[in-house]
């Protein structure tokens, strides 16, 4: 194991000797206030292991919370590390690699995304169903820990196609609806220019954002299911005339966000019946 993830793991077993998640979630802008619902919840700020703390990003926590959601045990991530911060991508794959090493075996990201197209309007809901790395790195460069995972890594069906199957038979339920597609990743914080939204439309891009595909990439390494749910705060530049602000991605990514934080306990006490079933 790495120095990082044997130090995060001891801080957590003082605060929880005994808590075993089986899912793990990440909670990005406007999804934060799910973990209010967990019970018997135990919150540890990321500072106590030396991650680098608070990410200072307004809308966003920084907070592992452990507890249950429907009764069952869930490790949350209350805000991500992002790459733009100046964070290192050690500290994005540690927090990751403490939920797997909890004992999560299934992680639900969640996300706030720009749309590339002029129809899936804010507030749309997207799944992510594969991803085009654009920033400048991989968070798996460096040495290989075999003891987490394998030194070159399969990217097929990195979001699992039987979890999202899982996750649309909870949204019809509920009558929620999904877009499926692309997500390509970008370092920022700026927004894009309209000549590079123009240039990921013809890569195949349906959405873009600043997160998600390192996080994808370590679960992925450590031997985890994906499951990447996202938010349309906007259309991406160029696509209105509406100036791109954070202050209005976190204002439509409420809206999504309400639907989100109505469904995943839906879609946790399902995956919880099927590891039970297995
Ligand atoms: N670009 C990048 N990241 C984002 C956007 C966007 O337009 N909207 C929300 N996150």
């Amino acid at each position: 194991m790495t120095k990082n993830l044997d130090e995060a793991m001891a801080v957590i077993r003082k605060y929880a000797p005994n808590f075993y998640p089986k899912i793990g979630m990440i909670l990005g802008s406007g999804m934060t206030n799910l973990s209010d619902q967990l019970t018997d919840a135990i919150t540890i700020p990321y500072q106590a292991f030396g991650l680098g703390g608070t990410t200072g990003v307004p809308g966003h926590a920084s907070l592992l919370v452990l507890g249950y959601l429907n009764g069952i045990p869930v490790a949350c991530l209350k805000g991500r590390l992002h790459l733009y911060e100046g964070v290192p991508y050690e500290s994005v794959a540690t927090l990751i690699r403490v939920v797997r090493q909890l004992g999560a075996h299934h992680l639900i990201i969640t996300a706030a995304v720009g749309s590339l197209h002029p129809e899936v309007q804010p507030g749309s809901l997207m799944v992510i169903t594969d991803h085009i790395n654009h920033l400048a790195g991989n968070p798996l460069v460096g040495p290989n820990d075999e003891s987490i995972g394998p030194r070159f890594l399969s990217m097929a069906n990195a979001y699992d196609s039987d979890l999202r199957d899982l996750l649309f038979e909870c949204a019809d339920k509920l009558g929620i609806d999904f877009y499926e597609g692309i997500y390509i990743a970008t370092l920022g914080p700026s927004f894009e220019t309209p000549a590079e939204i123009r240039s990921f439309q013809v890569l195949g891009a349906d959405v873009v954002g600043m997160s998600v595909v390192p996080e994808v990439i370590v679960a992925r390494h450590a031997g985890m299911k994906v499951v990447a749910i996202t938010v349309v705060t906007n259309l991406a530049e160029g696509l209105s005339e509406e100036k791109l602000t954070h202050e209005a991605t976190l204002q439509y990514g409420e809206i999504g966000a309400r639907h989100i934080v109505k469904l995943l306990p839906e879609f946790v006490a399902a995956i919880g019946a099927e590891i039970a079933s297995t």
